[in-house]
């Protein structure tokens, strides 16, 4: 595996998964793959787990890692080419990247959407950048489009807990204050396809995924409807993808709000949600502090989900 952006880029899911299991059964059994070798984390955006799992997980494979946080301390980034630069910005990414990467060995990206054009975050156009330009192995940490560490995280989760072969696995829309990207709610449908879970997904009229990423989930508008007989319940906000209202809030409903009401018309699901979390927005304090909430292990598998793909990564280099 070269890069790492989709879940498409795992050349065996059943393997990686039981890949997954050893790392996190014996962390430092392979402490030494990576000796010599740099990690560079670039964040266009703010992060807590990504930062911290990411380091942890090239650390654990005996990399070094140095992080780059392009809004704190870095030269403000160009990224459109053609651009007479007398503004604010002294740096062009189309020099930034090759630069970066004659320091690294392998590249994180953190870029999400922007919102200014559907085409320019669909087509992944600073993800693609950092491909191309860098010739270093790159691993998205969460880009346009997708956030495939942390899908690949749930997935393990999932596996851990899950009761019955195939779950019901329920991706819910909920309410939040701001425009929120569609990556987290495309990967995680994305890989619950790959998994061939009962994979339902429910949200207000209007918030429709883009089809590529929907595949083959069951839509059901009715979100109590939805709720009944499942076992994992994954909240997530999003802002419209369809049309002229891409990036936009089209609901602050907060009858969407997952509560313990809700939660009572499932098969004693789990609650998992990739954090950061808006308490009594998209979840009550009583569903994210109750048994059944998995957002703690679900941080925590970011760890192994990170150190499967660098681990794949660093033997193929
Ligand atoms: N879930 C997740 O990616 O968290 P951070 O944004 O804090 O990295």
């Amino acid at each position: 595996m070269k890069h790492f952006t989709c879940v498409r880029d795992i050349p065996n899911l059943p393997a990686a998964l039981a890949l997954a299991k050893e790392v996190k059964k014996t962390p430092f059994a392979w402490d030494a793959l990576g000796k010599n070798k740099t990690m560079l984390l670039v964040f266009f955006n703010s992060s807590l787990r990504t930062r911290l799992s990411t380091q942890r997980a090239a650390m654990n494979l005996g990399m070094n890692t140095i992080v780059l946080d392009i809004q704190q301390g870095a030269w403000k980034l160009e990224t459109e080419r053609g651009v007479v630069m007398d503004g604010d910005k002294p740096e062009h990414i189309l020099e930034a990247i090759p630069v970066m990467a004659c320091y690294a060995d392998i590249i994180g990206v953190r870029s999400f959407a922007r919102f200014e054009s559907r085409t320019y975050d669909y087509n992944e156009t600073i993800l693609q950048q950092f491909i191309q330009l860098s010739g270093k192995p790159v691993v998205s940490m969460e880009a346009a489009t997708r956030h495939p560490l942390q899908s690949f995280a749930d997935v393990i989760t999932i596996e851990e807990y899950k009761k019955t072969a195939r779950p019901k696995v329920v991706l819910s829309w909920a309410p939040h204050p701001n425009a929120l990207p569609q990556a987290v709610p495309n990967s995680f449908a994305e890989w619950c396809n790959a998994m061939n879970y009962n994979f339902v997904m429910t949200h207000p009229e209007g918030y429709e995924l883009d089809a590529q990423f929907v595949g083959n989930a069951h839509v059901e508008y009715n979100q109590a409807k939805a709720f009944e007989g499942a076992d994992f319940i994954y909240a997530k906000n999003w802002s419209a993808y369809a049309g002229d209202n891409y990036g936009k809030i089209l609901s602050r409903d907060k009858a969407w709000t997952v509560d313990t009401a809700k939660m009572q018309l499932t098969n004693n699901a789990y609650f998992m949600h990739c954090l950061p979390v808006r308490r009594n927005m998209i979840v009550s304090d009583e569903v994210i502090e109750s048994p059944q909430s998995l957002v703690i292990p679900e941080a925590a598998n970011r760890v192994v989900s990170a150190q499967t793909v660098l681990k794949m990564i660093l033997e193929s280099c």
